[in-house]
């Protein structure tokens, strides 16, 4: 390379080094390598010099043109990673990123609680079908077709003998009539009805209890049920058992507690009525039981005192994240 060429080459190393940015590095470019450049100029030059001097130039012209090119090329990488140096650089002192965790509804909640708490009673968990038929939902219940406890039901029906359950005492009759007795079983799932209002909703949540074998009397279902209230609540609450009327239980009673001074329904019970045993071919002059059911809306309700049943299904998460702490 020629003298002059080098000296070029030493000229643009020493712009590069000082240049710190990419505009700047723009504007070397085209002053050197530029249309009317230092590169344009002395490939000019080319044309002026004579023959025997043309080949020697032109390799040096060469050289000089491919040295600049790579030079500023490289500037040009140095810049951009550096660029992207700046941009990745993580601020270690900043305060990091709060990760939210969910947690579970209260619906859930209770439901696990009632779970535990029945489960320790020796009863098992089954699961029905929310859209029943007339025979699974009434009729085996001992609700015929122009029973008046069907209005009660406000059911909603999906064709004209298909209904999405209206109570999970269904999965009593399902159950019963796959498995011999003795049959202990809690069935807890969501239950429907055409009614809406602060403490009604049409989706719902029951679980059912039932308890068959033989010798089985009202007494196993005080029991079990006044001591399943104190251990869900968590303390002695007044409790009385007031009589009741479902057609799937003789006799038939519900439960209330002492709220705030008054007295709360909470479930309904009875000993199951032996056409709904017989209905479902289980000897009834052998076998005796006890069924129960209970809103899980309701429990859950009355133990964290909320007053407007829909707050669980509005999905606010100031409301829901109230109950982060319960299991
Ligand atoms: N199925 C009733 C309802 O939805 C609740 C119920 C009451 C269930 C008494 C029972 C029972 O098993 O014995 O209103």
């Amino acid at each position: 390379m020629s003298k002059k060429h080098t000296s070029l080459i030493s000229e643009l190393r020493g712009k590069l080094k000082t240049c710190d940015s990419s505009h700047e590095l723009s504007n070397i470019k085209s002053y050197y390598l530029g249309k009317n450049g230092i590169l344009a100029d002395e490939f000019i030059k080319l044309k002026s010099v004579k023959l025997s001097e043309k080949k020697e130039l032109g390799m040096s012209l060469n050289i000089l043109k491919n040295e600049m090119q790579d030079l500023i090329s490289q500037k040009l990488n140095l810049l951009s990673s550096e660029n992207d140096k700046d941009i990745k650089a993580t601020d270690v002192t900043l305060p990091g990123k709060n990760i939210s965790l969910g947690s579970r509804h209260p619906i859930a909640i209770t439901i696990n609680d009632i779970m535990d708490i029945l489960g320790s009673y020796g009863f098992t968990s089954v699961e029905g079908l929310e859209i029943e038929d007339e025979f699974h939902n009434f009729e085996a219940l001992n609700i015929s077709d122009n029973h008046p406890a069907r209005d009660m039901h406000d059911t909603f029906y999906v064709s004209d003998n298909k209904l999405l359950r209206t109570h999970t005492s269904s999965v009593q009759i399902r159950s019963m009539m796959v498995a011999e007795p003795p049959l202990k079983i809690m069935t807890p799932g969501k239950v429907y009805r055409c009614d809406s209002d602060p403490t009604h909703s049409p989706m719902f949540h029951q679980i059912e209890g039932l308890h068959i074998d033989e010798n089985i009397n009202f007494g196993h279902l005080k029991g079990t049920l006044i001591h399943f209230i104190k251990e869900f609540f968590g303390k002695e609450m007044q409790i009385r058992f007031r009589p009741s009327y479902f057609p799937f239980t003789e006799p038939s009673a519900e439960i209330d507690i002492k709220f705030k001074g008054k007295w709360l329904e909470v479930l309904g019970c009875g000993m199951v009525h032996p056409n709904v045993l017989s209905n479902v071919n289980i000897d009834n002059k052998k076998y005796t039981g006890f069924a129960f059911g209970l809103g899980v809306e309701r429990l859950t309700m009355l133990r964290h005192s909320i007053t407007d049943l829909r707050m669980f299904y509005d999905n606010d998460i100031s409301f829901l994240s109230q109950f982060k702490d319960l299991k």
